[in-house]
């Protein structure tokens, strides 16, 4: 197991997964666990930093591991964990922020997304506004210090680990940039060759982005436009049946409209390719009908989701299984932590007297 290359990633604990997580990370994350040394986390402390209500925090953590093992993550081939049951990431978290900059945080697309939201403040205000409006006096609008060090946070799971490869979506190609960066940095100041540069991992030659079902866009939790894993037929039915399309192609070959091939992005992903190809000669020729086409989407999505969720509901009740789990992943995930963790001390000169 020691010659294979390190793979880390996680999700945050905010809620279930949707397809977007699926084909965006949990399938990456099945794949890759025969070939290489994988940890998978569940990033509750990361989740902190959007202050979630407690106990749908806990209840959060418990079926985003329940979906992973639903999924097919195997606890024998791959190390499952929780972020906050490795307190040396906590620790290495102090110590690596001691070389990040402050504006390099404060330019990071999502803290700019996410700051503007915890100000209350519209998309389309500059920087400089925010920026204002981040150190002004109005104590009731302020901005976490947790959410401006994210980034690092991220970069320590990864470099805690030296992981190699990250399965992410492309929305998170940024915290990557940021963590070899930080891991470049400590090597060149300490000189000394610690931490590897770690890549994003995608099967194929780009990553992927799954669409929502309201005609534009992504599918995500905020957009409140989420076919999830766990969705019960009917209501998956009704979602997929809902979707936003067009009037219907008026003449032969004309280009598609955005909504129909966000539908057919997603057929491309969950159905046979000789089907997918079948509806767009319709488009072609103008014989399409969205019902048929919506009807097998939804049938091919229950394919790949039905499983899934039959697994999910008896994993999710079976807390001694998911204990076991998560106490194994622990303590294997602490194993590597505490020894790079325990090389940067020393590399900091925090050393002890007794
Ligand atoms: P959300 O955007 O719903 O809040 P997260 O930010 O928790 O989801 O993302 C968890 C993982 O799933 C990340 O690796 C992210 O890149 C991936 N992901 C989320 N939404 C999508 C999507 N629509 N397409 C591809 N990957 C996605
Ligand atoms: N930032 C990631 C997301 O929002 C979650 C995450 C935290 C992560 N730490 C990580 C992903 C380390 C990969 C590696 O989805």
């Amino acid at each position: 197991m020691n010659d294979k290359e390190i793979v880390l990633s996680g999700i945050r604990a905010t809620g279930n997964l949707h397809l977007g997580n699926y084909y965006g990370a949990l399938s990456k994350f099945v794949k890759m666990q025969d070939d290489y040394d994988c940890l998978y986390f569940i990033a509750d402390l990361h989740a902190l930093t959007t202050t979630p209500d407690p106990n749908i925090l806990h209840e959060n953590v418990k079926n985003i591991l329940a979906e992973y093992l639903a999924a097919g993550v195997d606890p024998d081939k791959a190390t499952i964990f929780v972020q906050s049951d490795v307190p040396e990431i906590s620790e290495m978290y102090l110590l690596l922020n001691m070389h990040v900059g402050i504006g390099e945080l404060m330019r990071t697309t999502s803290f700019k997304d996410k700051a503007r939201k915890q100000l209350g403040i519209k998309n389309g205000s500059d920087d400089e506004d925010i920026e204002k409006q981040i150190i002004g006096t109005d104590s009731n609008k302020r901005v976490n210090a947790g959410l401006l060090t994210y980034p690092t946070l991220m970069a320590v799971d990864i470099l805690i680990q030296k992981a190699h490869k990250v399965p992410v979506g492309k929305d998170q190609e940024q915290h990557l940039e940021l963590t070899r960066r930080f891991a470049r940095r400590f090597n060149s100041f300490y000189g000394v060759d610690l931490f590897p540069e770690p890549q994003n991992f995608n099967f194929g030659d780009h990553a992927v982005k799954v669409p929502g079902l309201d005609g534009s866009g992504k599918m995500g939790k905020s957009e409140g436009n989420c076919i999830y894993l766990i969705d019960e037929e009917k209501v998956l039915r009704k979602k997929v049946m809902r979707a936003v399309t067009d009037e219907g192609p008026k003449e032969p070959n004309q280009p598609i409209s955005e909504p129909v091939q966000n539908l057919l992005t997603l057929m491309e992903l969950t159905s046979a390719p000789e089907i997918v190809q079948q509806y767009r000669d319709a488009y072609a020729d103008c014989s399409i009908r969205y019902g048929d086409l919506k009807k097998q989407l939804a049938e091919d999505i229950l394919k790949v989701t039905t499983p899934i969720r039959e697994r999910y509901n008896d994993i999710r009740n079976d807390d001694a299984f998911i204990g076991r789990v998560v106490r194994q992943g622990a303590e294997r995930a602490r194993e590597r932590a505490s020894k790079t963790l325990a090389e940067v001390r020393e590399i900091m000169g925090i050393r002890k007297f007794y």
